[in-house]
């Protein structure tokens, strides 16, 4: 039998209307995401990269190697020169209403950028809505909070060190920067089929633009049920927090946690749909806050229910994966770094995730297939309506 008879999945009646889940659709070199192993971007494991430089990974997602260091030098120039963004947007973000999401205004900068600045070619655009990014988010933040006049790029600080200085947030600590590195590289990609990744090649898929695409991934990315879960993760541990008088107190949180899962409530922050471990992007963060926020309240919290809620979950059975994903413990680490609106969490995540949607839609529309690009998505339905007229 030839590799491309090879049977990898059957697809049956009970697989209809389940969200694809876990059906094989098409290949992807970037990323890859083991049930078991976790994340790894060209075959390394997440955790040996988290505390790289993000330009590094950047590269790696790009160019499927880690650079050495004549290649990194060079890209960080490539990713300088490319990082202004046009001064009109910056006016036009200005006119947006405030009380629109911070993903509606990250949605909307990602499509002026466009306007101001694509170039129609896919591998160009791909670098240069990561290199613009960091400015745009950091401007989404200053304007909608309220934080005061933008603060000048200085792209030679380094990728998100530039970002935290754009930011300029006001009561962040030292370890912001830190944090901010690491909450970068581990939010870049997540293999091909997550939401926010498929819905953007499905779109590049029709030859819509780069912006475009990355768009509409990240009105994906928006949905509680996937970026957005940061955010309700940290609203999350907030309302739990009001009724524990000890964070650390397992016996006290257990019974919060069996009493929330008896009356039908969610426990935020675990489970996944590919993960049958705990997700290696939150161990590498509970490792990370011990060093950085290792007294915050909610970060001691997050680390009570990490071995609680898995315990109660596991005890419970049926559940296929009862360890924290990598939203349960984020926007503590961000809160008690200084960044308390959880409401922009979610353009944290996107600021990261871009890069590998990207770097994927880039392969796609340029290498897959011999550089012919993989076709137009196009599943089929079943029908199931009522009897078609003769
Ligand atoms: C992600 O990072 O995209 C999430 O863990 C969701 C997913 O992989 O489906």
């Amino acid at each position: 039998m030839s590799g491309g008879e090879e049977v990898l999945f059957s697809i049956t009646r009970a697989h209809l209307d389940t969200g694809m889940r876990g059906f094989p659709v098409g290949t992807c070199p970037l990323s890859d995401v083991d049930p078991v192993k976790g994340l790894s971007y060209g075959g390394y494991p997440i955790a040996q990269l988290a505390e790289r430089q993000p330009e590094e990974v950047i590269y790696l997602l790009l160019n499927k190697q880690l650079p050495d260091a004549a290649q990194l030098a060079a890209f960080r120039q490539e990713l300088i020169k490319n990082s202004r963004l046009h001064p009109e947007m910056l006016e036009k973000l200005s006119a947006l209403p405030r009380h629109g999401h911070p993903m509606k205004w990250l949605m909307s900068a990602i499509v002026l950028m466009g306007m101001y600045s694509g170039t129609g070619d896919y591998r160009k655009d791909c670098l240069q809505v990561i290199a613009q990014l960091p400015e745009a988010v950091a401007a989404i933040f200053r304007i909608r909070s309220g934080w005061g006049e933008l603060i000048p790029s200085k792209p030679e600080l380094g990728y998100m060190e530039n970002f935290a200085h754009m930011l300029g947030a006001p009561g962040a600590g030292p370890e912001l920067i830190h944090l901010l590195r690491v909450f970068n590289i581990l939010h870049m990609d997540h293999g091909g089929g997550n939401l926010s990744t498929f819905v953007g090649k499905a779109i590049a898929s029709g030859h819509e633009d780069m912006y475009g695409s990355l768009a509409g991934a990240m009105a994906g990315l928006a949905g509680p049920l996937h970026g957005m879960a940061n955010q309700e993760c940290l609203r999350f541990l907030k309302t739990v927090a009001k009724d524990i008088k000890d964070p650390s107190n397992e016996t006290q949180v257990a019974e919060y946690v069996e009493n929330l899962l008896n009356s039908g409530g969610v426990l935020y922050g675990f489970g996944h749909a590919v993960l049958r471990v705990e997700d290696p992007r939150a161990t590498v963060q509970y490792a990370l806050g011990e060093k950085i926020a290792a007294k915050d309240p909610l970060f001691r919290l997050a680390v009570t229910l990490r071995k609680v809620g898995s315990e109660a979950l596991k005890k419970r059975g049926k559940v296929s994966d009862p360890y924290p994903n990598v939203d349960a413990v984020s926007g503590c680490l961000l809160s008690a770094c200084g960044l308390a609106d959880e409401s922009y969490y979610t353009v944290l995540f996107g600021l990261a995730r871009c890069v590998g949607i990207a770097a994927q839609i880039a392969w796609e529309r340029t290498e897959a297939r011999g550089g012919k690009g993989t076709p137009i998505v196009r599943p089929s339905y079943l029908y199931t309506g009522p009897e078609i007229k003769a």
